[in-house]
């Protein structure tokens, strides 16, 4: 190599380059379910009664979790979103959280919850380095709110994001899945409620995961049917948001209200996608909609060096598939979403 050659020698992280898939996509952000148990069932996710949690010997401990994040870091990897099954039902969680915000190179590390234990949580969350946070609501009706939670408490959730308020996180997301024949008439009350509580909202489509969501499919709605009954009561003017990933937002006028709808099956995303999915026994996904599949555990319990990580998730993310196919093949995945992550 010739001494002049441009090679940054300043900064050892941004040294590698970064990591690119067969479709030009660059990933850029890693989805880390921390545990697939959940205090909640939502129809669309869990069955009732549903028990077959992944052995705790097989979670990755907070160690092998770092080590993996210290590998996609030193990829490129900037944001970090940790999530579920419920995290909070992690223990420790802020501790693992302190952890992960000081590897160098991250820049984002945010937080999905059903906010049912974030009261007592907030605050420790917030101080270990939770920069965003989304949190699951799709009833503002407590009875119907434990219908489709499967008893959760409608008043813990209020609470929970009351104490996220006060702890200081801002934006606050809500994710209301849009079920036909379920919530979809309370679609204009939680647009009433987040411009209240200066809350960001998003709608999701229900996705055929596992034999819940494929389920609840039958509940599908269109989000463009959303839009439509949302603009016969308010203006809705184009918006944008920083770390939006794949939702497309609308601001509503006269309000600070932004709403961001994320169409997986209406008009899906496939080609921006920029992340991958880390289970809870350290399995790493590359699409949600797809079975691929690599297994990290074996090898940081074996010992690996740094190296030979990369490596593998290197190699994995050079098989990453274009897309998924809910639409043909609502049947593919049988995983449920609490493994890999909501
Ligand atoms: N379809 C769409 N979203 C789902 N989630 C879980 N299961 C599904 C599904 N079948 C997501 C929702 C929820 C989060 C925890 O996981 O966004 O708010
Ligand atoms: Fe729990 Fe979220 Fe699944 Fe509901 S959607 S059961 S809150 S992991």
């Amino acid at each position: 190599m010739s001494v002049d050659a441009p090679m940054a020698v300043c900064d050892h992280v941004r040294m590698e380059p970064s990591l690119i898939d067969p479709f030009r996509r660059q990933i850029q952000y890693v989805r880390l379910s921390v545990t697939d148990r959940c205090d909640l069932r939502c129809s669309y996710c869990l069955p009732q009664g549903f028990r077959d949690f992944e052995d705790p010997e097989h979670w990755l401990t907070f160690d092998e979790i770092e080590r993996v994040m210290q590998a996609f870091t030193e990829l490129g990897v900037q944001r970090v979103r940790i999530t579920g099954g419920e995290p909070l039902s992690r223990g420790r969680l802020p501790e693992l959280v302190s952890r992960l915000a000081r590897l160098p190179g991250l820049h984002d590390l945010s937080l999905s919850t059903n906010a049912t234990r974030l009261r007592r949580q907030a605050a420790a969350l917030k101080a270990a380095g939770i920069t965003r946070l989304n949190v699951s609501l799709d009833s503002l009706n407590p009875e119907r709110f434990a219908e489709i939670t499967g008893g959760g408490s409608l008043d813990d959730v209020l609470d929970g994001l009351a104490a996220a308020r006060e702890a200081g996180f801002t934006p606050i997301k809500i994710n209301m899945v849009v079920m036909k024949g379920s919530n979809d008439d309370e679609i204009s009350a939680m647009v009433r409620y987040c411009i209240e509580h200066d809350f960001t909202l998003r709608f999701i489509e229900t996705m055929p995961m596992g034999d819940t969501g494929r389920a609840a499919s039958g509940q599908y709605l269109d989000l463009k049917e959303v839009r439509h009954q949302l603009e016969r009561e308010f203006t809705l003017l184009p918006a944008t948001m920083q770390g939006g990933g794949p939702a497309r937002y609308v601001q509503v006028a006269g309000t600070a209200l932004r709403i961001g709808f994320i169409t997986p099956i209406s008009q899906h995303f496939c080609d921006t996608c920029n992340r991958v999915r880390v289970a809870v026994d350290g399995t790493l996904f590359t699409c949600l909609g797809q079975n691929d599949q690599t297994a990290l555990r074996p090898l940081l319990r074996s010992g690996v060096s740094l190296e030979t990580l990369k490596e593998t998730i290197r190699a994995a993310i050079a098989r990453k598939p274009e897309r998924h196919h809910f639409v043909t093949e609502p049947g593919k995945v049988i995983r449920f979403m609490s493994y890999t992550g909501g």
